[in-house]
């Protein structure tokens, strides 16, 4: 069995019906070619769900423009998907046209956007119960030697861990150190019906386990959320020799939407050197609704309240900030 399936002949031939082209990218993700975002109508529906179809089974969706497009073609294209509305949480930088309060602005340079977001392997809004189900990535300006965004497979990534991983970490969840949520760290894909796994490793305050045999839970301990925590790390980074994860450079124009369900994501490293060693990166990025809570097994409650004592006994209970620090050595940001 392929990790990532091959693109689906029915969604190749309803994208080609329309006038467009999608191409598998390797080893995951896939390339849309002759979808005008600018155009005022959007792609008929049948067209949209087989993008959403091959965004749920190969991670993402990289659409190729022949020219800059304006925030509100990216913006517009952003509800295409998932909850097919905009959610935006973040704060505004004041270098984003028109103080555009659903463009999150990103850069290597703090006087263009918002430096040194998301260097490790994370999905974007695990602080709301029903997470972001998709998000966009709208180059403005690649760096001219290269800081891109990589991207591993988590339903291919759950099939990698040993069985006996897999049954530990279905028992598991996670609690963000912001907001108190809870989320499953085992959850099957809602478009894919694939298990796959899901931590935030820049923002889990505690991690919850449903004891194996009996009724009751218990909080991992600082060992055990430490193991946790780099063993996810670890089999997500695995991807890149065993076929589930790329590292992506974007070109001029490119347009990137996710599958935030489907795919953990970084910022490469290069992504936050300075400009002037790696080029001026500037980059806006769009958050869609989810579509139903990503909601914990076991009869956990959705939120569970971080800042305070917990109501699981011993263990590592800590709210605010980064949450727990899984790693002296690495930077950490939300
Ligand atoms: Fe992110």
């Amino acid at each position: 069995m392929s990790l990532i399936p091959n693109i689906n002949p029915k969604n190749a031939e309803i994208i080609e019906q329309f006038g467009a082209e999608i191409t598998a990218l390797s080893p995951l993700g896939v390339s849309v070619e002759g979808v005008d975002l600018s155009a005022q109508d959007s792609p008929p529906d049948s067209v949209l769900r087989a993008l959403e179809m091959e965004m749920a089974q190969r991670g993402f969706l990289v659409f190729k423009n022949r020219e800059q497009i304006s925030e509100d073609d990216f913006l517009r294209a952003s509800c295409w998907f998932g909850g097919r509305e905009l959610n935006s949480t973040h704060g505004v930088h004041p270098a984003t046209p028109g103080g555009n309060r659903h463009i999150f602005r990103l850069s290597n340079d703090p006087t263009h956007g918002i430096p040194g977001v998301g260097p490790q392997w994370h999905n974007d809004g695990s602080f709301l119960p029903d997470t972001f189900s998709h998000s966009g990535y709208h180059i403005i300006r690649p760096a001219e030697h290269g800081g891109g965004t990589e991207f591993a497979h988590q339903g291919a990534a759950f099939d990698a861990l040993p069985e006996e991983l897999q049954s530990y970490w279905s028992r598991l969840s996670s609690v963000n150190s912001n907001s108190g949520v809870v989320h499953p760290l085992v959850h099957e894909h809602p478009i894919s019906g694939r298990k796959s796994i899901w931590l935030h490793l820049g923002m889990t305050g505690a991690v919850i386990e449903k004891l194996p045999d009996e009724e009751g839970f218990r909080l991992l301990d600082a060992d055990e959320l430490k193991e946790l925590c780099h063993t996810y790390n670890d089999i997500l980074n695995d991807g890149f020799d065993k076929g589930y994860a790329i590292s992506f450079e974007y070109q001029e124009f490119d347009c990137v939407f996710i599958d935030n369900l489907a795919v953990a994501h970084r910022a490469a490293a290069t992504a936050h050197m300075p400009p002037e060693k790696q080029g001026l990166r500037i980059m806006h990025r769009s958050t869609v609704k989810g579509m139903q809570n990503l909601a914990p097994g076991f009869g956990l409650p959705q939120h569970a309240s971080i800042i305070g004592p917990s109501p699981y006994g011993d263990g590592v209970w800590e709210g605010g900030g980064v949450g727990f620090r899984w790693d002296d050595g690495i930077a950490m940001r939300n």
